[in-house]
């Protein structure tokens, strides 16, 4: 468990964290979220003891990074893939690891084995991919055995193998109850791997919720409705509007209503007369229902253009 404590950091004038105040649980996935700059590897930091809070705390199992005597034991974090010395081979840069840590260096063997760096073990950590470069970072974190697992944006340059990969080891992780916190952009990947979503924007939290529960509270759920005659749609739209339940032409046969169940939309349809050869529910993606909650925080967003949202109301 991770629990942070009016987490706050400031760099100068600019506040990057901003009284984080939160439970991260064992179990689960807990996707960390938030547009460029919105304090997600900061906050990660300062977990990790990298970084010194302005104010508040943040513990792992209760206890801050500096009051762990083997920190590896407890917490194993990939932040940024590129802290190895490039001149060691990996199996030489995880022994020291564990080594420090009072891990048995066979362990070394088993965590080369679960990335799949085996055959590349005696080679320079500087000769390594990015997605090389990657797994070695998650043996590290995985060294320990540890029951709190934080990774920052890991899928980041990896090819569509490893991010299944990666994918799979954290569901497995959670499902062997460890606290499993992951910051990414993907948002079709979070939707496959996160089981609870922290959200934040300008270094504030938005938001703390399930995935589930996001998708449901977009506006952009809708029940789709597909038939052979137009007037009977319009029929079925005109009621609609008098009754304020938002409702648009998706095209000359199709419209998309906001609000209703499909149930009720079948049972109106039915009510009506109305002929009707499909109604479907359309769920919003996780990408969607996101994209409407952070829009207001984006701070390094391009002019925007105007984005159509299918399933919008009218
Ligand atoms: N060492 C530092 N010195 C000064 N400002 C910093 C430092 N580290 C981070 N910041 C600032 O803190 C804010 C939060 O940055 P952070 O890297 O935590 O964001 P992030 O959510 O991880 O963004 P991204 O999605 O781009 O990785 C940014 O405005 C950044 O410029
Ligand atoms: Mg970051």
């Amino acid at each position: 468990m991770i629990t942070l404590q009016g987490l706050t950091k400031r760099y100068g004038s600019q506040t990057a964290v901003d009284n984080l105040s939160l439970t991260i649980g064992a179990g689960k996935v807990t996707g960390f979220l938030g547009p460029n700059g919105a304090g997600k590897s900061t906050t990660m930091r300062m977990i990790m003891g990298l970084d010194h809070p302005t104010a508040g705390q943040a513990l792992i199992g209760g206890r801050s990074y500096a009051e762990l005597a083997y920190p590896l034991r407890e917490i194993g974090a990939l932040l940024d893939a590129k802290a190895v010395h490039p001149g060691r081979s990996a199996r030489a840069h995880l022994r020291s690891l564990a080594r420090s840590n009072g891990i048995s260096v066979r362990r070394v063997d088993e965590v080369l084995e679960t990335v799949g760096l085996t055959k590349v073990a005696d080679r320079r950590a500087g000769s390594f991919s990015l997605g090389m470069g990657q797994r070695l970072g998650i043996a590290g974190a995985l060294l320990g055995n540890p029951g709190v697992v934080m990774f920052d944006e890991p899928v980041n340059g990896l090819d569509p193998d490893g991010v299944r990969w990666i994918r799979g080891l954290i569901r497995g992780l959670a499902a062997e109850g460890r606290t499993i916190f992951v910051s990414s952009h993907l948002m079709s990947e979070m939707q496959l791997t996160a089981d609870h979503l922290v959200i934040i924007g300008k270094g504030q939290l938005i938001t703390e919720t399930s995935v589930q529960q996001l998708i449901e509270s977009s506006s952009l759920n809708a029940v789709r409705v597909r038939g052979p005659e137009q007037a009977g749609l319009q029929k079925l739209m005109d009621q609609l509007h008098e009754w304020a339940v938002p409702a648009r032409w998706e095209s000359h046969n199709e419209l998309y209503i906001t609000g209703l169940t499909v149930d009720r939309v079948s049972d109106l349809a039915f009510e009506m007369g109305v002929r009707l050869h499909e109604v479907r529910s359309i769920e919003a993606s996780l990408e969607q229902a996101y994209m409407e909650l952070t829009a207001d925080s984006v701070e390094f967003g391009a002019a925007s253009g105007h984005q159509r949202q299918p399933g919008a109301g009218a």
